[in-house]
């Protein structure tokens, strides 16, 4: 049996890795990996691979950045020749990007099955590149991978059989719980009491309105406590822009896994847009206010120590002011958020 799996922008890295290592400890399957080039950057994708121990990939397909279309596109075609001529018997897709998408397409083309890893989550929020992304995969995957159980009920309701829906766990959790011994973050000049900041969904950081907007509360926040932000490179192009003064915020540049970890763990709250920032805050039981007026991963609001803010900016002073009271919200792991996430898929493939 060969399996090939396809990675290609930062947040795969963390979802792929527990399953490619599941799989190898098992005897009798190939695995080949192809990263599509979404992320290119060498701290938005080599280091991962390093610290994740995850393989140097046997393809590369290096489409790099585009519109959406162009980029879905381009990894189409590409992708196509390399699956034409390795003929896997099965493709593992993972989360929701556009490499995610694009892969699928392909082999749900020329009748390739299909695992999606980190299925049926839904924000209902058509704007998003990313839930366009979700529910086209899902459509045409053959295993369906959920990390909690509202990903279940998502799919059913779409249509799709109950027999494809395999409620596994949060693949992202595995690594965090694998990596979690080796954080540290050894960049000078940190403050010991901070908010750690990550923006870069296109609805907070392309519409410069928006931006300042954010930038401003976040001035304002910093008068009462530290602000570390390590900087996306979409973000920091926007913020150029902007032209404001942000010598008040440490601003970094992306940081690696497991210095990003560090960070989280040792934040006095987390004010993000990320997703899978969501999902980690809720399990080191780190408060999470995420700029977003919906999210895909309920469960952290529901379980967890994640608060949306909503469109209102001013929302955010009011709720970290809170925190800095110290009126945290009690949160609690959600269920198979335990490390296995992996092993289950493998168990499952084979
Ligand atoms: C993509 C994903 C998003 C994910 C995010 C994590 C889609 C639709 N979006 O968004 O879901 O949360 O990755 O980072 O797939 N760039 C670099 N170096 C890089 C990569 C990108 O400079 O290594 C710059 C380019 O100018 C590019 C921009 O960042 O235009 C955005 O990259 P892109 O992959 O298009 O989307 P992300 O915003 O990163």
């Amino acid at each position: 049996m060969h399996i090939l799996h396809v990675v290609g922008a930062r947040p795969n890295f963390m979802k792929a890795a527990p399953v490619l290592h599941a799989i190898s400890s098992r005897n009798g399957t190939r695995q080949s990996l192809v990263h599509t080039g979404q992320h290119y950057d060498t701290n938005m994708s080599d280091v991962f691979f390093r610290q994740l121990d995850l393989p140097k990939p046997d393809v590369n397909l290096a489409v790099g950045s585009g519109s959406q279309a162009r980029q879905t596109a381009e990894i189409m075609v590409r992708f196509e020749t390399v699956v034409l001529e390795q003929k896997p018997d099965l493709v593992v897709v993972y989360g929701d990007v556009n490499s995610t998408i694009a892969a699928a397409l392909v082999c749900a083309k020329l009748q390739i099955p299909v695992a999606h890893v980190e299925a049926g989550l839904r924000s209902f929020d058509h704007t998003m590149p990313e839930e366009i992304n979700r529910l086209m995969t899902d459509q045409i995957s053959d295993y369906l991978f959920t990390p909690s159980q509202d990903g279940d009920h998502n799919l059913l309701r779409e249509g799709i059989r109950r027999e494809k829906i395999h409620f596994v766990g949060n693949v992202m959790i595995d690594t965090l719980i694998r990596l979690l011994p080796q954080a540290k973050c050894n960049l000078e000049g940190l403050p010991e009491r901070y908010a750690l900041i990550t923006l870069h969904r296109p609805s907070n950081v392309d519409d410069l309105d928006a931006l300042g907007a954010l930038v401003s509360s976040l001035l304002n926040i910093s008068q009462q406590i530290d602000i570390v932000f390590p900087v996306h490179p979409r973000t920091r192009k926007h913020l150029a822009a902007l032209g404001r003064d942000l010598s008040r915020f440490h601003l970094l540049e992306p940081v690696p896994y497991l210095e990003f970890l560090s960070l989280q763990r040792g934040a006095t709250a987390v004010i993000t847009d990320s997703g899978g920032i969501q999902e980690e805050t809720t399990y080191l039981g780190v408060p999470c206010l995420t700029v977003r007026e919906n999210t895909e991963r309920p469960v952290t609001i529901t379980s967890g120590t994640n608060v949306l803010i909503g469109r209102d900016v001013d929302q955010l002073t009011v709720e970290l002011a809170k925190i800095l009271s110290g009126n945290k919200k009690q949160a609690q792991i959600p269920p198979l958020w335990d490390g296995h996430a992996g092993e289950r898929i493998a168990s499952i493939l084979s």
